[in-house]
């Protein structure tokens, strides 16, 4: 089954509440947001699946909002939950390893995707991608499992990092700017730990 299979298998069979990655309240990722861009500027959440972020943007007044997702199972199911607010926001369906261009966003924001590229080619052209999105100021905010997280999620194998690590794939194109550890619990109670990083496109 290839990567994209995979995640419309996902959110075609299962509840997106019943997902290990589920959150009822995105807080630590709307929370680092909120600190990059105090502005409210411009946000893509990259592999943003069914999570309640957007609606916690639109919420606080950010008015310029993209979720780009490789499955367009997780997309449909976001845009129905969302029901008419949905319009509000842009929706791409695309593999990020894949995609040419995405326009210009202040905000990047990816939790627990880019953990997923074990081939150095496909994380080359995500943080190329990166920096063609960001303009210089723009900020990068990754979450990733961290050295002690779970080595796989949803049955697929992850890079697990540290903020060491993490930086240096970004280097030199992006700088750290805060490093945050984060306890996330799966609806099962399993600990998993995750190192997210804010970065500035230098
Ligand atoms: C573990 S889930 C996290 C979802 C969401 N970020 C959250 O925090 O709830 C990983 C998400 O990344 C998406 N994904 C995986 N590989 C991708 C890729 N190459 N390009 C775009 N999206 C991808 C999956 O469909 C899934 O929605």
């Amino acid at each position: 089954m290839n990567r994209k299979e995979h995640w419309e298998t996902v959110y075609t069979k299962n509840d997106d509440t019943q997902v290990g990655w589920y959150q009822p309240d995105p807080e630590t990722s709307f929370r680092l947001i909120e600190t990059a861009s105090p502005e409210k500027g411009a946000v893509i959440d990259i592999g943003g699946g069914t999570s309640r972020l957007p609606e916690k943007l639109l919420d606080n007044g950010y008015k310029s909002i993209a979720v780009l997702d490789i499955s367009a199972a997780a997309v449909t199911k976001a845009k129905a939950r969302l029901a008419q607010r949905a319009e509000n926001i842009q929706w791409i369906v695309g593999d990020i390893t894949e995609v040419e261009n995405l326009g210009r966003f202040d905000v990047w924001h990816d939790r627990a995707v880019f953990h997923f590229l074990g081939a150095l080619s496909d994380r080359r052209r995500y943080v190329e991608l990166a920096g063609h999105t960001l303009p210089k100021g723009g900020r990068l905010i990754i979450g990733t499992f961290a050295k002690d997280g779970p080595p796989r999620c949803s049955g697929l194998e992850v890079c697990r990092y540290d903020a060491a690590t993490l930086a240096a794939e970004f280097g030199p194109v992006f700088r750290v700017v805060d490093e945050t550890s984060h306890l996330h619990h799966t609806p099962s109670g399993k600990p998993q730990p995750f190192i997210f990083l804010t970065m500035v496109r230098v």
